[in-house]
Protein backbone atom coordinates (compact mmCIF):
# COMPACT_ATOMS: atom_id res chain seq x y z
CA UNK A 1 0.00 0.00 0.00
CA UNK A 2 1.19 3.45 -1.01
CA UNK A 3 1.85 5.90 2.19
CA UNK A 4 -0.65 8.16 0.95
CA UNK A 5 -3.03 5.64 0.95
CA UNK A 6 -2.12 4.91 4.17
CA UNK A 7 -2.57 8.11 5.12
CA UNK A 8 -5.93 8.34 4.11
CA UNK A 9 -7.30 5.66 5.83
CA UNK A 10 -6.24 7.01 9.21
CA UNK A 11 -8.48 10.76 8.40
CA UNK A 12 -11.32 8.31 7.68
CA UNK A 13 -10.47 6.18 10.57
CA UNK A 14 -10.34 9.27 12.86
CA UNK A 15 -13.38 11.12 11.57
CA UNK A 16 -15.59 8.21 11.85
CA UNK A 17 -14.23 8.05 15.72
CA UNK A 18 -14.90 11.41 16.08
CA UNK A 19 -18.19 11.10 14.82
CA UNK A 20 -19.26 8.11 16.93
CA UNK A 21 -18.35 10.19 20.05
CA UNK A 22 -20.08 13.18 18.89
CA UNK A 23 -22.96 11.01 18.09
CA UNK A 24 -23.01 9.77 22.39
CA UNK A 25 -25.36 11.48 24.03
CA UNK A 26 -23.44 13.37 26.28
CA UNK A 27 -24.52 12.50 29.96
CA UNK A 28 -27.35 14.76 31.53
CA UNK A 29 -26.05 16.40 34.77
CA UNK A 30 -28.03 14.43 37.89
CA UNK A 31 -30.43 16.94 39.38
CA UNK A 32 -29.54 17.89 42.77
CA UNK A 33 -31.67 16.22 45.50
CA UNK A 34 -34.30 17.87 47.08
CA UNK A 35 -32.62 17.52 50.47
CA UNK A 36 -29.75 18.84 49.23
CA UNK A 37 -31.04 22.39 47.79
CA UNK A 38 -30.32 25.48 50.00
CA UNK A 39 -32.13 29.08 49.03
CA UNK A 40 -31.17 31.81 50.10
CA UNK A 41 -33.65 34.40 50.89
CA UNK A 42 -32.74 38.38 51.61
CA UNK A 43 -35.80 40.48 53.15
CA UNK A 44 -35.49 44.00 52.95
CA UNK A 45 -37.40 45.01 56.31
CA UNK A 46 -39.94 42.67 59.11
CA UNK A 47 -41.21 45.80 60.15
CA UNK A 48 -44.51 45.50 58.67
CA UNK A 49 -46.94 42.41 59.64
CA UNK A 50 -47.04 40.90 56.64
CA UNK A 51 -43.40 40.23 56.12
CA UNK A 52 -43.01 38.39 59.49
CA UNK A 53 -45.59 36.02 57.64
CA UNK A 54 -43.79 36.16 54.37
CA UNK A 55 -40.90 35.09 56.16
CA UNK A 56 -42.82 32.14 57.74
CA UNK A 57 -45.00 30.85 55.38
CA UNK A 58 -41.45 30.80 52.65
CA UNK A 59 -40.09 29.12 55.24
CA UNK A 60 -43.00 25.97 55.66
CA UNK A 61 -43.24 26.04 52.42
CA UNK A 62 -39.90 25.67 51.29
CA UNK A 63 -39.36 23.05 54.06
CA UNK A 64 -42.34 21.49 53.25
CA UNK A 65 -40.83 20.22 49.72
CA UNK A 66 -37.93 18.94 51.39
CA UNK A 67 -35.77 21.56 51.12
CA UNK A 68 -33.56 24.08 53.39
CA UNK A 69 -33.60 27.87 53.60
CA UNK A 70 -31.56 30.76 55.08
CA UNK A 71 -33.23 34.38 55.94
CA UNK A 72 -31.41 37.29 56.10
CA UNK A 73 -33.57 40.61 56.71
CA UNK A 74 -31.79 43.99 56.01
CA UNK A 75 -33.59 46.42 58.51
CA UNK A 76 -34.27 48.86 55.27
CA UNK A 77 -30.40 49.52 54.81
CA UNK A 78 -29.06 49.00 51.23
CA UNK A 79 -25.86 48.18 52.32
CA UNK A 80 -26.94 45.64 55.08
CA UNK A 81 -28.87 44.11 52.14
CA UNK A 82 -26.20 43.82 49.46
CA UNK A 83 -23.44 42.96 52.52
CA UNK A 84 -26.11 39.73 53.63
CA UNK A 85 -27.01 38.17 50.03
CA UNK A 86 -22.90 38.56 49.18
CA UNK A 87 -22.55 36.01 52.54
CA UNK A 88 -25.82 33.84 51.34
CA UNK A 89 -23.89 33.76 47.57
CA UNK A 90 -20.92 32.66 49.17
CA UNK A 91 -22.11 29.92 51.57
CA UNK A 92 -23.41 27.85 48.46
CA UNK A 93 -26.64 28.85 48.14
CA UNK A 94 -28.33 27.40 44.68
CA UNK A 95 -31.01 29.72 44.42
CA UNK A 96 -31.46 33.25 45.73
CA UNK A 97 -34.89 34.55 46.37
CA UNK A 98 -35.10 38.81 46.75
CA UNK A 99 -37.09 41.20 48.58
CA UNK A 100 -35.42 44.49 47.47
CA UNK A 101 -35.33 46.89 49.99
CA UNK A 102 -33.74 49.52 46.97
CA UNK A 103 -35.32 48.54 43.07
CA UNK A 104 -32.08 49.69 41.54
CA UNK A 105 -29.73 49.24 44.32
CA UNK A 106 -30.07 45.61 44.52
CA UNK A 107 -29.06 44.91 40.88
CA UNK A 108 -25.46 44.52 41.78
CA UNK A 109 -26.46 41.67 43.60
CA UNK A 110 -28.36 39.77 40.99
CA UNK A 111 -25.25 40.00 38.89
CA UNK A 112 -23.06 38.68 41.76
CA UNK A 113 -25.47 35.69 42.14
CA UNK A 114 -25.30 34.82 38.59
CA UNK A 115 -21.53 34.80 38.36
CA UNK A 116 -21.47 32.32 40.96
CA UNK A 117 -23.89 30.47 38.54
CA UNK A 118 -26.93 31.07 41.30
CA UNK A 119 -30.52 32.24 39.41
CA UNK A 120 -32.39 34.96 40.93
CA UNK A 121 -35.96 35.43 42.05
CA UNK A 122 -37.43 38.96 43.11
CA UNK A 123 -39.91 38.15 45.53
CA UNK A 124 -42.93 40.38 46.03
CA UNK A 125 -40.64 43.51 44.78
CA UNK A 126 -38.93 43.81 41.46
CA UNK A 127 -35.51 44.53 41.21
CA UNK A 128 -34.95 46.94 38.07
CA UNK A 129 -32.77 47.01 35.58
CA UNK A 130 -31.01 43.33 36.65
CA UNK A 131 -31.12 39.88 34.48
CA UNK A 132 -33.29 38.49 37.17
CA UNK A 133 -35.14 35.21 36.46
CA UNK A 134 -38.25 35.03 37.25
CA UNK A 135 -40.80 37.49 39.57
CA UNK A 136 -43.78 36.57 41.81
CA UNK A 137 -45.45 39.04 43.08
CA UNK A 138 -48.81 40.46 43.54
CA UNK A 139 -50.99 42.41 40.55
CA UNK A 140 -49.79 45.60 42.39
CA UNK A 141 -51.37 47.88 39.96
CA UNK A 142 -54.90 46.31 40.73
CA UNK A 143 -54.16 47.02 44.56
CA UNK A 144 -54.08 51.01 43.58
CA UNK A 145 -57.20 50.33 40.79
CA UNK A 146 -59.31 48.15 44.12
CA UNK A 147 -58.19 50.82 46.64
CA UNK A 148 -59.53 53.78 44.40
CA UNK A 149 -62.79 51.77 43.25
CA UNK A 150 -63.74 51.31 46.50
CA UNK A 151 -62.97 55.41 47.40
CA UNK A 152 -64.61 56.38 44.26
CA UNK A 153 -68.11 54.62 45.69
CA UNK A 154 -67.86 56.22 49.44
CA UNK A 155 -66.26 59.79 48.36
CA UNK A 156 -67.46 60.17 44.38
CA UNK A 157 -66.92 64.03 44.72
CA UNK A 158 -64.39 65.54 47.13
CA UNK A 159 -60.10 66.71 47.83
CA UNK A 160 -58.26 63.63 47.98
CA UNK A 161 -55.06 63.25 49.51
CA UNK A 162 -52.92 60.50 48.24
CA UNK A 163 -50.02 59.36 50.56
CA UNK A 164 -47.49 57.32 48.66
CA UNK A 165 -45.33 54.56 49.22
CA UNK A 166 -41.54 54.93 49.01
CA UNK A 167 -40.25 56.20 45.85
CA UNK A 168 -37.79 53.32 45.93
CA UNK A 169 -39.98 50.97 45.63
CA UNK A 170 -41.42 49.91 42.54
CA UNK A 171 -44.64 48.42 44.01
CA UNK A 172 -45.51 52.12 45.35
CA UNK A 173 -44.75 53.17 41.48
CA UNK A 174 -46.81 50.53 40.31
CA UNK A 175 -50.21 51.21 43.12
CA UNK A 176 -50.10 54.47 42.30
CA UNK A 177 -50.33 53.90 38.62
CA UNK A 178 -53.36 51.54 38.85
CA UNK A 179 -55.35 54.28 41.45
CA UNK A 180 -54.89 57.16 39.68
CA UNK A 181 -56.22 55.21 36.38
CA UNK A 182 -59.43 54.77 38.48
CA UNK A 183 -59.53 58.20 39.75
CA UNK A 184 -58.58 60.09 36.50
CA UNK A 185 -61.97 60.27 34.97
CA UNK A 186 -63.27 61.63 38.11
CA UNK A 187 -60.44 64.24 38.09
CA UNK A 188 -61.22 65.03 34.37
CA UNK A 189 -64.42 65.65 35.39
CA UNK A 190 -63.84 68.05 38.36
CA UNK A 191 -65.43 65.47 40.80
CA UNK A 192 -61.93 64.45 42.34
CA UNK A 193 -59.34 67.41 43.02
CA UNK A 194 -56.36 65.58 44.43
CA UNK A 195 -55.08 68.20 46.49
CA UNK A 196 -51.58 66.59 48.00
CA UNK A 197 -49.70 63.77 46.67
CA UNK A 198 -46.24 63.02 48.23
CA UNK A 199 -44.29 59.58 48.78
CA UNK A 200 -43.57 58.27 51.93
CA UNK A 201 -40.01 57.70 52.67
CA UNK A 202 -38.88 54.07 54.28
CA UNK A 203 -43.04 53.46 54.12
CA UNK A 204 -42.92 54.97 58.11
CA UNK A 205 -46.21 55.64 59.82
CA UNK A 206 -44.20 58.77 61.44
CA UNK A 207 -43.66 59.98 57.35
CA UNK A 208 -47.04 59.50 56.73
CA UNK A 209 -48.17 61.26 59.68
CA UNK A 210 -46.29 64.52 59.01
CA UNK A 211 -47.11 64.04 55.22
CA UNK A 212 -50.62 63.87 56.62
CA UNK A 213 -50.44 66.73 58.79
CA UNK A 214 -49.03 68.82 55.79
CA UNK A 215 -52.00 67.95 53.60
CA UNK A 216 -54.21 69.18 56.27
CA UNK A 217 -52.43 72.03 57.25
CA UNK A 218 -51.90 73.51 53.29
CA UNK A 219 -55.60 72.70 52.51
CA UNK A 220 -57.33 73.82 56.01
CA UNK A 221 -58.10 70.87 57.00
CA UNK A 222 -60.45 70.43 53.97
CA UNK A 223 -59.62 66.73 52.52
CA UNK A 224 -62.82 64.29 52.17
CA UNK A 225 -60.61 60.93 51.57
CA UNK A 226 -57.40 59.39 52.05
CA UNK A 227 -55.83 56.60 49.80
CA UNK A 228 -52.72 55.69 51.75
CA UNK A 229 -50.65 53.02 49.91
CA UNK A 230 -50.55 50.64 53.14
CA UNK A 231 -52.08 50.29 56.10
CA UNK A 232 -48.83 51.13 58.04
CA UNK A 233 -48.72 54.13 56.30
CA UNK A 234 -52.61 54.67 56.68
CA UNK A 235 -51.98 54.67 60.57
CA UNK A 236 -49.72 57.40 60.52
CA UNK A 237 -52.44 59.17 58.21
CA UNK A 238 -55.15 58.43 61.36
CA UNK A 239 -52.95 59.64 64.32
CA UNK A 240 -52.37 63.14 61.87
CA UNK A 241 -56.58 62.64 61.49
CA UNK A 242 -56.83 62.56 65.15
CA UNK A 243 -54.74 65.66 66.02
CA UNK A 244 -57.17 67.48 64.03
CA UNK A 245 -60.08 65.82 65.67
CA UNK A 246 -60.85 64.33 62.61
CA UNK A 247 -60.37 60.83 63.27
CA UNK A 248 -63.38 58.18 61.33
CA UNK A 249 -64.63 61.10 59.83
CA UNK A 250 -62.05 60.85 56.83
CA UNK A 251 -62.12 57.64 54.62
CA UNK A 252 -58.39 55.97 54.29
CA UNK A 253 -57.99 53.11 52.12
CA UNK A 254 -55.09 50.79 52.60
CA UNK A 255 -53.24 47.65 51.52
CA UNK A 256 -51.88 44.92 53.35
CA UNK A 257 -55.10 43.54 55.72
CA UNK A 258 -52.98 44.43 58.41
CA UNK A 259 -54.26 43.22 62.05
CA UNK A 260 -54.36 46.82 62.86
CA UNK A 261 -55.81 48.09 59.41
CA UNK A 262 -58.65 45.13 59.80
CA UNK A 263 -59.67 46.42 63.42
CA UNK A 264 -59.32 50.09 62.47
CA UNK A 265 -61.91 48.67 59.74
CA UNK A 266 -64.13 47.19 62.20
CA UNK A 267 -63.79 50.52 64.43
CA UNK A 268 -65.00 52.88 61.32
CA UNK A 269 -61.45 54.48 60.90
CA UNK A 270 -60.80 53.03 57.97
CA UNK A 271 -62.64 52.24 55.21
CA UNK A 272 -61.06 49.34 53.45
CA UNK A 273 -57.62 47.96 52.69
CA UNK A 274 -56.29 45.20 49.96
CA UNK A 275 -55.77 41.44 51.36
CA UNK A 276 -52.83 39.69 49.50
CA UNK A 277 -52.85 35.70 50.06
CA UNK A 278 -49.25 35.62 51.27
CA UNK A 279 -49.15 31.99 51.75
CA UNK A 280 -50.40 31.54 47.71
CA UNK A 281 -47.11 34.01 47.09
CA UNK A 282 -44.65 32.32 49.85
CA UNK A 283 -45.92 28.70 48.30
CA UNK A 284 -45.87 29.75 44.67
CA UNK A 285 -42.24 31.52 44.87
CA UNK A 286 -40.83 28.49 47.09
CA UNK A 287 -41.74 25.72 44.27
CA UNK A 288 -40.44 28.36 41.53
CA UNK A 289 -37.02 28.33 43.87
CA UNK A 290 -36.41 24.64 44.20
CA UNK A 291 -37.55 23.57 40.23
CA UNK A 292 -34.83 26.64 39.61
CA UNK A 293 -32.34 24.81 41.84
CA UNK A 294 -32.76 21.62 39.92
CA UNK A 295 -32.71 22.89 36.38
CA UNK A 296 -35.87 22.43 35.48
CA UNK A 297 -38.36 23.93 33.01
CA UNK A 298 -40.09 26.39 34.37
CA UNK A 299 -43.21 27.35 32.01
CA UNK A 300 -44.47 30.37 32.88
CA UNK A 301 -46.90 33.01 29.97
CA UNK A 302 -46.74 36.15 31.34
CA UNK A 303 -43.60 38.80 31.17
CA UNK A 304 -42.80 41.90 33.04
CA UNK A 305 -40.39 44.64 31.92
CA UNK A 306 -37.81 45.40 34.48
CA UNK A 307 -36.12 47.73 32.20
CA UNK A 308 -33.42 45.36 31.28
CA UNK A 309 -35.68 42.50 29.93
CA UNK A 310 -39.34 41.05 29.80
CA UNK A 311 -38.77 38.78 33.44
CA UNK A 312 -40.88 35.92 32.85
CA UNK A 313 -43.43 36.86 35.94
CA UNK A 314 -46.64 34.86 38.34
CA UNK A 315 -48.66 38.11 39.58
CA UNK A 316 -51.41 36.91 42.08
CA UNK A 317 -54.99 38.47 41.85
CA UNK A 318 -55.31 40.90 45.61
CA UNK A 319 -58.78 40.85 47.09
CA UNK A 320 -60.25 44.63 48.57
CA UNK A 321 -61.43 44.42 52.11
CA UNK A 322 -63.98 45.88 53.43
CA UNK A 323 -66.20 45.97 57.07
CA UNK A 324 -68.52 43.73 55.04
CA UNK A 325 -65.92 41.06 53.99
CA UNK A 326 -63.82 41.03 56.60
CA UNK A 327 -65.55 37.27 58.12
CA UNK A 328 -65.24 36.15 54.27
CA UNK A 329 -61.55 37.14 53.35
CA UNK A 330 -59.28 37.68 55.89
CA UNK A 331 -60.53 35.15 58.86
CA UNK A 332 -62.22 32.25 56.55
CA UNK A 333 -58.34 31.96 55.53
CA UNK A 334 -57.12 31.83 58.59
CA UNK A 335 -54.67 35.01 57.95
CA UNK A 336 -55.93 36.58 61.76
CA UNK A 337 -58.23 34.83 63.92
CA UNK A 338 -61.77 36.04 64.46
CA UNK A 339 -61.00 37.38 68.00
CA UNK A 340 -57.60 39.33 66.96
CA UNK A 341 -60.01 40.77 64.65
CA UNK A 342 -63.20 41.66 67.17
CA UNK A 343 -61.54 40.91 70.69
CA UNK A 344 -60.55 43.76 72.91
C1 LIG B 1 -45.39 45.80 49.59
C2 LIG B 1 -46.42 46.16 50.62
C3 LIG B 1 -45.73 46.65 51.88
C4 LIG B 1 -44.72 47.73 51.56
C5 LIG B 1 -43.94 48.18 52.78
C6 LIG B 1 -44.46 46.96 49.36
O1 LIG B 1 -43.51 46.64 48.43
O2 LIG B 1 -46.02 45.40 48.38
O3 LIG B 1 -47.23 45.04 50.88
O4 LIG B 1 -46.65 47.17 52.79
O5 LIG B 1 -43.83 47.27 50.58
O6 LIG B 1 -43.16 47.18 53.29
Amino acid sequence: MQRWTVLVFVLVFLFACEQQVEQQPSPRPEPIAIEDIRIGFSMDTLVEDRWIKDRDLFKEAVEALGAEVVIEAANGDDVLQVAQAETLIQSGIDVLVIVPHNAEATAAIVHKAHQAGIKVISYDRLVKNADIDLYVSFDNERVGELQAEAMLQAVPQGNYVFIGGAATDNNAHLLKRGAFRVLQPAIDAGDVRVIYDQWTEDWTPVNARDNMREALEINAHQVDAVIASNDATGGGVQEALAIYGLNGKVPIAGQDADLAGIRRIVAGEQLMTVYKPIRHLSQTAAQLAVMLARGEEVEISSYVNNGKKEVPSVLIEPIAVMRDTIDSTVIQDGYHSYDDVYGN
